[in-house]
């Protein structure tokens, strides 16, 4: 069994999570002017000069971390500049990137926007756990990370499958104990970290209400890679022990179960709770089959395909080995591709939840 931490591709190459990463900015895009907004609000900037420490979580390798910190770093000058009360230069700002160890900090910090207003630094190691000082941080960033779990669930029997979608009850109560869990580490180590007033602004891959946790998700891409998996499998080209043993740890809440999870915990006000973005073509209202022609589709399968493989080509190698791997995102985009042509309307993209919280004084 493999490690079962996720890590994007890295290096500055084709298939590079830098070069494959346009989605997850555009889905980050669609919360700038809320993320101005309520720092404009919400955020409680110290009155004497002082160092304004930010930290992005599950940054990952760039660009879109960049794209995320200067929009807040700019909100937060702005702020200062409107303010009568606190002196324009007087403050300055920290910025740690963290992701897991094995993420490739040094195409990150090789790519860094030449011209920032910030101090940067790295924090290796898991967001579930504690990453900083008490009291440390004004504003916590997290974009399109906490999908993912700290591990698997343990103990779970899922033959053939590689997550709860399709799994059944026992899969779908699995996942969701331990996002449960997970969810309420990462609260608790931010609260502590956080100074009071501080902020905590997250965006992830959510579920609608109205989404079965157990039903075969298309949009979530992962099970086109169980598809290619079990086709390997039945071809004696990938073991199907490795099959039975490899769990995907990603779980994508409804609004209302993130919700709970930081009402239980207490420690924080909740200023924003809500899906921000409905998917691509959102409820399976796309583009009609007529419209479709065959170079879009087949250009927009390689397209999502590269951007899977850029974030799953680590887990699945890790587990399944290099070959495997390599044979799964080779027969992507075709396998994508016919998926396309076989439905009625264009397929959605997973929704987006949108939480701002506020460590209460
Ligand atoms: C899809 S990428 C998103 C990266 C970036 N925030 C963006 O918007 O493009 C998810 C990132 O979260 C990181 N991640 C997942 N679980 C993590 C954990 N427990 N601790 C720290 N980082 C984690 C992954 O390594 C990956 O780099």
């Amino acid at each position: 069994m493999g490690k079962a931490a996720v890590v994007m591709a890295g290096g500055h190459g084709h298939n590079s999570y830098k070069h494959n990463s346009k989605y997850q900015r555009t889905r980050c895009a669609t919360t700038t002017d809320m993320v101005k907004e309520v720092i404009h609000q919400k955020l409680e900037i110290p009155t004497e000069a002082a160092t304004i420490s930010v930290a992005d979580l599950g940054c990952a390798v760039g660009p879109n971390t960049f794209h995320s910190i200067q929009t807040v770093v700019d909100a937060m000058n702005a702020k200062i500049k409107r303010s009568s009360s606190h002196q324009v230069g007087a403050f300055e700002f920290q910025v740690f990137f963290n992701d897991q160890i094995g993420n490739d900090f040094n195409t990150l910090f090789e790519s860094l926007p030449p011209n920032r207003q910030y101090f940067v630094a790295a924090v290796p190691g898991s967001f579930y756990s504690r990453l900083f000082p008490p009291n440390s941080i004004h504003y916590f960033n997290s974009s399109l990370a906490l999908h993912w779990l700290s591990r698997a669930p343990s103990g779970l029997v899922n033959k053939g499958r590689v997550h709860c979608h399709g799994g059944g009850a026992e899969a779908v109560a699995a996942y969701g104990v331990q996002f449960r869990a997970d969810i309420a580490a990462f609260l608790e180590a931010r609260a502590v970290e956080l100074v009071r007033g501080g902020l905590l602004v997250m965006l992830f891959v959510c579920r609608h209400e109205w989404m079965e946790p157990d039903a075969p998700r298309y949009d979530m891409w992962f099970a086109h890679i169980e598809s290619i998996l079990r086709e390997l499998v039945a071809e004696g080209e990938a073991r199907e022990e490795d099959l039975d043993s490899f769990q995907l740890p990603i779980y994508s809440p409804t609004v209302g179960e993130f919700r709970e999870v930081v009402e239980i915990n207490g420690s924080y006000a909740i200023h924003v709770a809500e899906k921000v973005d409905e998917g691509w073509a959102s409820n399976g209202v796309g583009k009609e089959q007529e419209d479709r022609r065959k170079p879009d589709l087949d250009e927009l399968a390689r397209d999502m395909s590269r951007a899977t493989r850029a974030v799953f080509e680590d887990i699945v190698g890790d587990h399944f080995g290099k070959d495997v791997a390599g044979e799964v995102f080779r027969r992507l985009p075709e396998t994508v591709y016919q998926f396309f042509l076989a439905q009625p309307t264009m397929p959605t993209l997973p929704p987006t939840a949108f939480f701002v919280l506020q460590k209460k004084c």
